[in-house]
């Protein structure tokens, strides 16, 4: 129990100064979510605009944009907003001030999707290393980057900071967990490369270290620097608690303000609760024993970091939010799904007029039966998590268009929705 209840019930609300001399207002962060409401041209839009303005209402001291990618070929899913030759600053400026109203901080997130990039978007996704992700057949193999695309991307990495920085945003968080780009440069299951990339972890983090330092220089000593990073990949042979510790270690000298721990990929989804196989089937929805999945792993890294810890994965309650800061397994809370249907929660868990933010996860199933979470059936079980995956890609949507969040909605109806818009807003790209 935290030592002093009174006061360890108020913790949330306490304000955070970064090393960078920035403050956030309160412990509460809202974490990335892909929008997926880009335009044609990837482009942010008022959409970005209304939906960002409703969560900087909201509460939380810090919100983190879905993922930004750095290369408009290669997306996590169609409607990214991608900073690419592609113009645009206008509509990001207008979504800074949007979502910065109520005097939170807005950090952008970028990101390259590498090999986890559907075969919608693109026939060649790209990794350290030729592994292809096996999904329902959905991702294409990617090919192995050359040295020199490594090299671009790294300062893209750092330019999009900067622009990110230029058009208002008020911080950044670069990308490097859930199997994307950076992650899988960490993993050795992806990156099989025997150049200076690749083989021991020194340098399987190369890249990692050097987006860093880039991004570091492209912004200044002033401006908040994050990285959201996997405590582990949780599949064998990919990249260990071990190792995270020993990047930590490294990223204590590279003047980071936060590191967010969240952990798993698209065979492993850790980080929306779920358990995966090492076959890459995914198991039945853990019981959790306790609420935030990463709590052992984040008080681990939080005992070795010199920046300070931000645990995203399951927080629901008020009580094990402040618990978590109270216990010192970090100092920042990631809140994602409950703020896809309650925009406003974490007003309320901050004036205490509120307990526990609503759940859906738990309760949303496909159908009963063999079509529930609970089914044996593999293929019952992908569509599952996509379909979780989709309805509330649905609300983030409905809330950029201006309306309330819909939590009567079923799951297969938000599948439909997904599979429907993913395949129309690829097409449109495509024009
Ligand atoms: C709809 C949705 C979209 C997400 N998109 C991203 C993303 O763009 N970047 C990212 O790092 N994590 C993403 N995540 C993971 C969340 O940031 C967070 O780690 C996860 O939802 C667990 O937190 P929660 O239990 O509070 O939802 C996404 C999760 C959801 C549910």
């Amino acid at each position: 129990m935290p030592a002093n209840a009174e006061t360890s019930d108020a913790l949330i609300t306490q304000p955070l100064k970064l090393p960078c001399g920035a403050s956030l207002p309160n412990r509460l962060a809202k974490a990335a979510m892909t929008e997926g409401i880009a335009d044609r041209f990837l482009r942010a839009n008022e959409r970005h605009q209304r939906l960002y303005r409703t969560w900087s209402h909201g509460g939380c001291g810090l919100l983190l944009t879905g993922n930004v990618q750095i290369d408009k070929r290669v997306l996590e899913r169609p409607g990214n907003v991608a900073i690419d030759g592609n113009g645009g600053r206008a509509a990001l400026e207008a979504w800074a001030r949007a979502g910065t109203e109520a005097g939170n901080h807005l950090w952008m997130q970028i990101s390259h999707a590498g090999r986890q990039s559907p075969r919608y978007v693109t026939r060649q996704p790209m990794g350290p290393s030729a592994v292809q992700l096996k999904l329902l057949g959905n991702f294409a193999k990617p090919r192995a980057l050359s040295e020199s695309e490594i090299l671009d991307f790294i300062s893209r990495y750092a330019n999009v900071a900067a622009i990110a920085k230029q058009t208002g945003f008020t911080g950044v968080q670069i990308h490097s967990a859930h199997g994307y780009l950076l992650s899988s440069f960490l993993s050795p299951v992806t990156n099989q490369r025997t150049d200076q990339w690749g083989g021991s972890l020194e340098n399987r983090a190369r890249m990692l270290l050097e987006v860093i330092r880039e991004t570091r220089a492209a912004v200044g000593p002033d401006f908040p620097v994050a990285i959201k990073l996997n405590s582990a990949d949780f599949q064998k042979g990919g990249f260990t608690h071990e190792e995270c510790l020993q990047v930590v270690e490294w990223l204590n000298n590279e003047g980071l303000d936060l590191l967010e721990v969240s952990g798993g990929n698209y065979e492993q989804p850790r980080l929306l609760g779920y358990e995966g196989k090492e076959d890459g089937a995914v198991e039945r929805e853990s019981t959790r024993k306790r609420e935030a999945y990463f709590s052992d792993y984040a008080a681990a890294i939080r005992k070795i970091a010199k920046m300070p810890i931000m645990q995203t994965g399951g927080f629901r309650t008020r009580a094990a939010m402040n618990e978590a800061l109270d216990l010192g397994h970090c100092d920042v809370v990631g809140l994602g799904r409950p703020l896809c249907t309650h925009p406003g929660i974490a007003n309320g868990l901050l004036d205490a007029s509120i307990d526990e933010a609503p759940s859906f996860e738990h309760t949303l199933n496909m159908g009963s039966g063999n079509l529930s979470a609970a089914s044996e059936n593999y293929l019952i079980k992908v569509a599952h998590v996509f379909g979780q995956q989709g309805w509330y890609y649905k609300q983030i949507a409905r809330m950029g268009d201006g309306l309330e969040p819909d939590t009567k909605m079923g799951v297969g109806r938000a599948l439909g929705w997904y599979l429907k818009d993913e395949y129309s807003t690829a097409a449109r790209m495509r024009r």
